[in-house]
């Protein structure tokens, strides 16, 4: 059957029907519990009535009708983002790579209008940032470019969670517009940065002039316990990206800009087809809505630390665990060996987790999650890990 699929990924040999809060149930009815959202999407959990009933009444509605005319929709949808991120305005699209797009198009204005002619953005070592061309560049992985040269221009890379790095960089070039970096980094292995660094990056960028940018596709909606992980710091960014869990499952991206960066484009400078529809806007709206109903962002930041200690005991005192790290419900527990084979493991016991940077377990549990069910992630976990090291 998936033979007229192009194999772009290994995916594991098992198929999900439904899905009713943390648990999926596969074709032959087994249940999982889920600890990864699809990658931080489902924040509100699977088949979450509230964004089920929007979705349907919408889709009765008005799906489409392209950003030719006025989306109500979408007007309020950015205007509660605006609000909850004291940001100025938005731009919709359909995933994370392509709010990053228009994150990096935003700079390329930006620098131009400064006149610097070939407008660079510093980038760091380990980040991801997607899939096209250029935010494959502005990745920090060569696994992820290998093979799509020619990458783009105007990218400088430096080490994450390195102040002077980036001082160096603002000594030498003067082309350099915006940094791009996310708040906590997820694929390259839940790394969080010291306090301070993103009051320090802010401050840099005010110096020299550049924007910050901060790709909170993965950190966003509540994951690390506020709304967005910059509001762990007293750094507000000059552009944001968010995707993921903005439509808890349908696709919808945005790209949010405040003081100088907000009107950057203008009308003829960036568009897309499907971005900001009334459906996408519509979900999106009930997520938030729903996320607040719920005390979601309250909530991950509690079971967030719950699950921290959880995992530091139940793990205490085994060589192989390196590093126990997270912010909110965005958690990563680092082996001193290579552990991607826990993933199939899990999931033959009913569970679902990822495995990240090689050696580091990612959990990204939906923020629904009950303390309960925190615990029996800690305690499976934990299982499996003792298993699979021998200790
Ligand atoms: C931090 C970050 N940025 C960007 C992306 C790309 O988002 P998308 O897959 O929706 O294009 C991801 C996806 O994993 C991500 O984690």
């Amino acid at each position: 059957m998936a033979d007229h699929l192009m194999s772009t990924y290994n995916r594991l040999p098992v198929q999900f029907q439904r899905g009713e809060g943390i648990w999926l149930w596969d074709n032959e009815n087994r249940q999982y519990l889920d600890a990864l959202s699809g990658i931080a999407v489902c924040g509100l959990g699977h088949a979450h009535p509230v964004v089920t009933r929007a979705i349907s009444e919408q889709a009765g509605q008005l799906v489409h009708t392209s950003n030719l005319y006025g989306i109500a929709l979408q007007e309020q949808l950015a205007d509660r983002l605006c609000t909850l991120s004291d940001m100025d305005r938005v731009f919709f699209s359909n995933s994370g790579a392509e709010a990053n797009e228009a994150a990096i198009k935003i700079t390329r204005l930006y620098g131009h209008s400064k006149g610097i002619d070939n407008p660079a953005i510093i980038v760091m070592e380990n980040s991801f940032h997607g899939r096209t061309l250029a935010t494959l560049t502005a990745t920090g992985n060569r696994k992820v470019q290998a093979g799509f040269e020619p990458l783009v221009q105007g990218f400088i890379r430096v080490p994450y969670n390195d102040l002077e790095a980036i001082r160096k960089v603002a000594a030498n070039s003067q082309d350099v517009a915006a940094i791009l970096l996310e708040p906590v980094q997820g694929e390259g292995g839940i790394n969080i940065p010291d306090a301070g660094y993103l009051d320090g990056i802010r401050s840099i960028c005010d110096d020299n002039n550049w924007l910050m940018m901060l790709d909170e596709i993965q950190t966003g909606m509540g994951r690390t316990g506020k709304w967005f992980a910059w509001q762990h710091s007293n750094a507000l960014p000059d552009v944001a990206t968010l995707a993921k869990a903005l439509g808890n499952g349908v696709p919808v991206g945005a790209c949010l800009a405040s003081g100088k960066a907000a009107d950057m484009m203008q009308p003829g400078s960036h568009g897309t087809t499907f971005g900001g529809n009334p459906l996408a806007c519509r979900a999106a709206i009930a997520v938030l809505e729903s996320l607040e109903q719920q005390q979601c962002v309250a909530n991950a930041a509690k079971l967030g630390t719950q699950m921290l200690a959880g995992f530091s005991s139940a793990l205490a005192g085994l060589d192989a665990v390196t590093d126990i790290r997270g912010l909110g419900l965005m958690i990563g527990i680092e082996l001193d060996r290579p552990c991607g084979e826990l993933v199939s493991k899990a999931v033959e016991q009913g569970l679902l987790i990822n495995v990240t940077a090689d050696r580091v377990i990612r959990l990204l549990p939906p923020l629904i999650l009950t303390a309960k069910q925190a615990d029996i992630i800690v305690e499976h976990v934990s299982n499996l890990v003792r298993e699979f090291t021998g200790q």
